[in-house]
């Protein structure tokens, strides 16, 4: 150790995660001093509102600044630590900061997902580490995993959970059988959902997760915009309750799936059986399993958000970094070298559970499977309960392509005898 060494670091944000790791800092000083080799400073704080009150911070009110640009250029800055968000003007900040050879360590997620190619090659370029555990599920130490210890390994597919606020709605409706928009209410009250839920609950926030754990998995650049999405704003409670009776929960998931010189990636909502790993994963937590062929099925598990844990991630990130400036060395860079394509959704094999309101005569059942057998989309269960002249229809098939079952389904819709397609969802693990 060299005590007698600083870390210079330019914060950028002091928000929900920024002020707790100033905290955590604060606390923990002299056992970072010690993890580190040196002593972190914080050479400035870049904030919207730099008159805010702060809540006691322990930090000296003269460092906070509205210019993050000029603090990023200071030659006195060793690292720098973003937790603004969001795409402009972060890129320029971390892009000017990388290739003047200041580390990153960044939890944002949206920007990674959007342009990560362009941070990493300025991290090339000023010969510095781009870290960015935070950006994916929180404290929960996944990327190093994904980035360090399982670079000897292939992996196959990485399924998560990793939006707490849609886990935390879709674990209420099935708890409790409240509908979408009283769960929403609820996760709203207790502070999990924003005041605009839209990236959540639509699941932009899952989809860019999704892009960086798919890169990282399978060594290819995936942007959000490769991922498909959809979000859990359809999901009802009549949805729940009939997954329920399958022995099912329903999740927003995550899926990135390696097959032959392709990946899928997608992000949806799906049923998956009680007994799968992640159906146990409630309330707000985060769970990423993760499937390889020599170490065979890994599960990450913790929380995905909130200020302490996330400061928890970016402040290991900066010790890492930390350390690696005051060697003189750096990590290993962006590796996309398999260069993998990705697949479009409809090449995508999943599986479907059908709801149809169908009239109940002789014949319906046939020309109901007919359909399916048209799209050569073969049928796994089907289930019927009478309703007077009508009947109600759970039909659930096996693997097939995703644009014939949406063919199958829109063939449906189509026929006289049914009078609804009450709900689709897909199937995932089992
Ligand atoms: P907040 O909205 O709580 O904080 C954002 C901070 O950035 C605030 O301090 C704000 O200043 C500052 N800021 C905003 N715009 C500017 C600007 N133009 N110039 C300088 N400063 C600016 O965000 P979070 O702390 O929740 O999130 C930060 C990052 O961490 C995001 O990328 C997010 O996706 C990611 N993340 C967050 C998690 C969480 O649980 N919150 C979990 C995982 C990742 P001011 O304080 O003056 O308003
Ligand atoms: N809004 C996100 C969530 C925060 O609910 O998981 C963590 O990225």
């Amino acid at each position: 150790m060299a005590p007698d060494r600083t870390l210079r670091v330019a914060l950028l944000g002091c928000g929900t995660v920024g002020a707790e790791m100033v905290r955590l800092l604060h606390e923990q000083s002299a056992d970072l001093t010690a993890r580190i080799g040196a002593r972190v400073e914080l050479a400035g704080i870049a904030v919207r509102r730099p008159g805010r009150d702060r809540g006691g911070l322990p930090v000296d009110p003269a460092l906070f600044t509205t210019d993050a640009l000029s603090l990023v250029k200071r030659d006195d800055v060793d690292v720098v630590v973003e937790v603004v968000g969001g795409i402009e003007p972060a890129r320029g900040w971390l892009i000017e900061a990388l290739r003047a050879g200041k580390s990153v360590v960044t939890a944002n997620k949206a920007l990674l997902a959007e342009d990560g190619a362009a941070l990493h090659a300025a991290a090339a370029e000023g010969g510095a580490d781009l870290y960015y555990e935070a950006a994916v599920a929180g404290a929960i130490p996944l990327l190093r995993p994904l980035r360090e210890s399982l670079h000897g390994d292939t992996i196959t597919r990485v399924t998560g959970i990793v939006n707490g606020t849609t886990n935390y709605i879709l674990s209420a409706m099935d708890e409790t059988g409240a509908g979408f928009a009283e769960a929403l209410e609820r996760a709203t009250e207790l502070g999990y959902a924003e005041a605009d839920p839209t990236a959540d609950i639509e699941g932009f926030d899952a989809a860019a997760k999704a892009a960086i754990l798919a890169s990282l998995a399978f060594h290819t650049r995936v942007t959000a915009a490769d991922v498909y999405r959809e979000g859990i704003t359809d999901v009802s409670a009549a949805d729940v309750a009939s997954a329920a009776e399958q022995g099912c929960v329903i999740k927003l998931l995550c899926l990135a799936e390696r097959s032959g010189d392709a990946v899928s990636v997608r992000v949806h909502p799906a049923m998956i059986p009680r007994s799968h790993p992640l159906a146990a994963v409630g309330d707000a937590f985060n769970a990423v399993f993760v499937e390889a062929r020599a170490a065979g099925e890994l599960m990450f598990y913790g929380r995905g958000a909130g200020g302490a844990p996330t400061a928890s991630a970016v402040l290991g990130d900066l010790v890492a970094v930390g350390r690696h400036r005051l060697s003189g060395v750096r990590a290993a860079g962006e590796s996309a070298y398999a260069d993998l394509r990705v697949r479009p959704m409809g090449q995508a094999s999943t599986r479907y559970h059908i709801r149809l309101d169908v009239a109940d005569r002789p014949g319906v059942l046939a020309t109901v499977a007919n359909v399916f057998a048209a799209h050569d989309v073969s049928i796994g269960t089907v289930r019927q309960s009478g309703r007077g002249a009508d009947a109600a229809l759970v039909i659930v098939t096996h693997l097939a392509p995703d644009a014939a079952l949406a063919a199958t389904v829109a063939q449906l819709r189509e026929l006289d005898i049914v009078r609804s397609v009450a709900s689709v969802l897909r199937v995932e693990g089992s």
